[in-house]
């Protein structure tokens, strides 16, 4: 469209600028001619012309009234360097002239605008009053000295009509082509929008981790290869192919690993019990050991029980890897936080424990061992990796649809470096590390993948002196909750939280 605009403007304008110029060549001839006749044929005195009578004067009434002259001729005759007489031709009705045409004097302000042109025999274009502008060339000849005018009015308005029709010819075009324009590229484009939609489509899908479904391709009506976005299409098909492939592949390395991890463990967990079992059996049994040999079982069994842990967690972690259903009920957290937090007091008398609860049930629907888990595992932190005389608080508080319990302690807080990676497994912090009782750095990651398997989340905010673990997790709504169970609930929450 600007394209098209700029051409029919230069177009228009060079067109225009070109008549302009010759119909202005044309009228400077007009001129010449009514100059050379008005000033007769050479200068005054010419002895061809008026003879030695001195220069013949022209009859100006006849001269504009009658001959070739073009209409609206100004003629004016100059006698000692002043404009003594000038007249112009106009159309009468009343004229007793042959041609209807009736001479009419020039007014002084316009006599003076005709002697302000000046005097080199050259055309020269000014405004007369009253009669708009003209060709004025001075000329001396054999009948004496005049000047000459013709009208400029028929060229402007020449040119004034080829400005509008261009104008009109350029906006119709314009339209036009913006029509066609909008239609054309609209056709020729939709191939290249049915690529673009199976590309944003594809980057919809959340192939970032689990079994990915990569079936997207773009329709084979858009993947000829004798076109240039068919060209785009079939590589687009090639690449989804290979993602396809590479996802397909990673996802089989995947479930392989969970599936050892998972088997490992499971195959761990015997011998293990077994190990446990001998050594508290012969520690027990009656049979005389030396002091480093009951210090060697001690540790056996202390070390056996240490892996125990560590194998249950790893498999839990595989089971919610491997997506495996937990068992859902209607779970109100309250009674959980009280009993998780009586169980934590009793394990850390050093530090102080509070509760902070809602009066009514918070019902949701959860695993309840799992979510035990969870909330040991947050209130273990905070009881392992903060110092004696450490507050610890739970809450249990309600965010929109939502069911937040949070673990809040003011101890020295998480390390900055640590923070970002909490939530990793085998994350575990320089204190937790230099520990000798068993800290493994699982106790967030199961946190973290129990509260996603059952559609909720944890965060935390650390900083020294306030450390928040926030577990998130969707609320029953009101029909879920039958009332006379919440009620009974809600009697032995309040019981609970009594005897705590
Ligand atoms: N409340 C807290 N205050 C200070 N540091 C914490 C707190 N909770 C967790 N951390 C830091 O985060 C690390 C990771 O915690 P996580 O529970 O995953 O592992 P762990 O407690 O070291 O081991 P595990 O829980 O598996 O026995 C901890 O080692 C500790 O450094
Ligand atoms: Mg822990």
């Amino acid at each position: 469209m600007a394209l098209i605009a700029v051409v029919c403007a230069v177009i228009g304008t060079v067109t225009t600028v070109a008549l302009r110029s010759h119909l202005y060549d044309q009228l400077d001839g007009q001129l010449d001619e009514v100059a050379s006749r008005v000033s007769g044929p050479g200068p005054p005195g010419d002895p061809q012309g008026g003879g030695d009578k001195g220069p013949r004067r022209m009859d100006l009434d006849a001269f504009v009234t009658r001959g070739p002259q073009p209409r609206r001729t100004i003629v004016a005759d100059v006698r000692d360097g002043v404009v003594i007489d000038a007249k112009y031709g106009r159309d009468s009705d009343e004229s007793t002239d042959l041609s209807g045409m009736t001479a009419i004097s020039l007014g002084a302000e316009q006599r003076a605008a005709l002697a302000a042109v000046p005097r080199d025999g050259g055309a020269h274009t000014t405004g007369i009053p009253g009669l708009g502008d003209y060709r004025v060339e001075y000329r001396a000849g054999a009948n004496g000295s005049y000047y000459a005018a013709v009208p400029t009015s028929g060229v402007t308005t020449t040119v004034n009509t080829l400005v509008l029709v261009e104008a009109s010819v350029t906006a119709a075009g314009l339209v036009a082509a913006s029509l066609a324009g909008t239609v054309i590229v609209g056709v020729a484009t939709r191939p290249l929008r049915r690529v673009a939609a199976t590309a944003t489509r594809v980057s919809e899908l959340p192939l970032h981790a689990g079994e990915v479904n990569l079936d997207e391709r773009v329709p084979e009506s858009e993947c000829d290869p004798h076109t240039e976005v068919g060209r785009v299409g079939a590589a687009l098909n090639r690449m989804l192919n290979h993602v396809h492939g590479a996802l397909h592949a990673r996802q089989e390395s995947e479930t392989r690993v969970r599936r050892f991890v998972a088997d490992a463990s499971h195959e761990l967990r015997t011998p293990l019990a077994s190990i446990s079992g001998y050594a508290e059996l012969t520690r027990r049994g009656g049979e005389l050991v030396g002091p480093d040999t009951r210090h060697a079982l001690g540790r056996i069994e202390s070390e056996a029980g240490r892996m125990t842990l560590l194998v249950e967690d790893l498999l839990l972690l595989a089971r919610l890897d491997a997506g495996r259903p937990l068992e859902f009920g209607r779970t109100d957290l309250v009674p959980l936080v009280v009993d998780t937090v009586s169980d934590a007091r009793a394990a850390g008398l050093d530090h102080n424990w509070r509760l902070d609860l809602p009066d009514e049930p918070a019902l949701v629907s959860a695993d309840t061992a799992r979510l035990q888990q969870v909330l040991v595992n947050l209130l273990g932190n905070a009881r392992n990796h903060t110092p004696p005389g450490t507050t610890v608080t739970a809450r249990v508080r309600t965010v929109g649809a939502w069911l937040c319990v949070d673990v809040e302690d003011n101890g020295q807080g998480i390390p900055a470096e640590l923070l970002p990676h909490v939530f990793e497994r085998f994350a575990r912090g320089d204190s937790a590390r230099s520990r000798t009782t068993g800290s493994t750095g699982l106790g967030l990651a199961i946190v973290q993948a129990v509260a996603t398997a059952h559609g909720g989340g944890v965060t935390v905010g650390s900083v020294p002196g306030r450390t928040v673990f926030t577990l998130r997790l969707p609320a029953l709504s009101e029909q879920e909750s039958a009332p006379s169970r919440s009620q009974a609930q809600h009697s032995l929450t309040t019981r609970v939280r009594q005897e705590s």
